[in-house]
């Protein structure tokens, strides 16, 4: 036993429950931890549940009609379930959604400027505009296109660019590699690391991409069904046999049957409504 005090995580989420129209269960008890300045991932597979944990977090699941119908969400101490996304945007948690990431009537110098947060002085934004240019150069040229002729890549950029221009503290992002080229991910992957070291934030990543989401991240979580059926630090992650049979290569028959029964075992027992 050590008695080293261990830093309090700046995102502690536990047993959330979220429900779509008061009915449909989507998240069935979920318990993550996010500790500061580090870089966290949520795999898992399509309608696991990844989009509907990064709208209870960042307050936009009410758009869709869902709830937090149980459990907790604490953003640095604080509970923030259910909390509007402006009241959540304002304590710097922003999120760089799945679709429709920027503006594509407005040039990529206009997407800054909506984006860019109110908390910032101007000499601020001007700092946090040229620290995107340099993040993404291939953005610079680009200042006065309309963003809805960009390339699938430069959009990403461009939404990454807008996020930080909100100076957030813990950036949540939808599905980074979403219809994007290898070598641009891969790219896109290195700048997270960049951004987070050069802006000293919390990354909390969401990825169906589990190779990629695992090596930009320092933990991952996988998520299945709603319930978090695997955690640990991404280099442990990645040398574990399911992930490498199920997420990172092929798997015999035998092991996909072996692996459903594991998952479809009730993970919170009774009361546990899975849908
Ligand atoms: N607006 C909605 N109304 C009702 N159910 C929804 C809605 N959005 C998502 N769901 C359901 O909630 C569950 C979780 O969906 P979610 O979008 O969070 O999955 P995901 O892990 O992000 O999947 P993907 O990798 O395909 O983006 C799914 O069963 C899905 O059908
Ligand atoms: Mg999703």
């Amino acid at each position: 036993m050590t008695n080293v005090p261990q830093a309090a995580p700046l995102l502690a989420i536990d047993d959330l429950r979220v429900a779509y129209h008061r009915v449909a269960v989507a998240l069935h008890g979920v318990t993550l931890r996010v500790m500061p300045q580090t870089i966290v991932a949520l795999v898992g597979n399509n309608g696991a549940g990844k989009t509907t944990a990064l709208r209870a977090i960042s307050g936009f699941i009410g758009v869709d009609d869902a709830r937090v119908i149980g459990g907790s969400i604490r953003f640095a101490g604080r509970r923030i379930e259910n909390e509007p996304p402006h009241a959540n945007t304002a304590r710097g948690i922003v999120l760089v959604p799945e679709r429709d990431k920027v503006f594509p009537n407005l040039t990529v110098a206009e997407n800054l400027t909506v984006a860019a947060t109110r908390r910032a002085s101007s000499a601020e934004r001007r700092r946090l505009d040229e620290l995107v240019f340099a993040l993404f150069p291939a953005l610079a040229p680009l200042r006065a296109r309309l963003a809805g002729l960009l390339s699938g890549g430069e959009r990403q950029m461009l939404a990454f660019g807008s996020a930080i221009v909100c100076k957030p503290e813990l950036l949540l992002v939808d599905e980074l590699s979403l219809g994007l080229a290898p070598v641009v991910v891969d790219d896109l992957a290195r700048r997270v690391r960049a951004i987070r070291r050069e802006l000293g934030i919390t990354v909390l990543l969401v990825e169906q991409n589990v190779g990629v989401a695992l090596a930009i991240a320092d933990y991952g979580y996988v998520i299945e069904s709603g319930h978090v059926v695997l955690e640990g630090p991404a280099g442990e992650l990645r040398g574990r046999p399911e992930i490498q049979q199920f997420y990172l290569g092929l798997a015999t028959g035998n092991q996909v049957r072996r692996y459903r029964a594991l998952r479809e075992r009730p993970a919170n027992g009774p009361g546990d409504r899975r849908q």
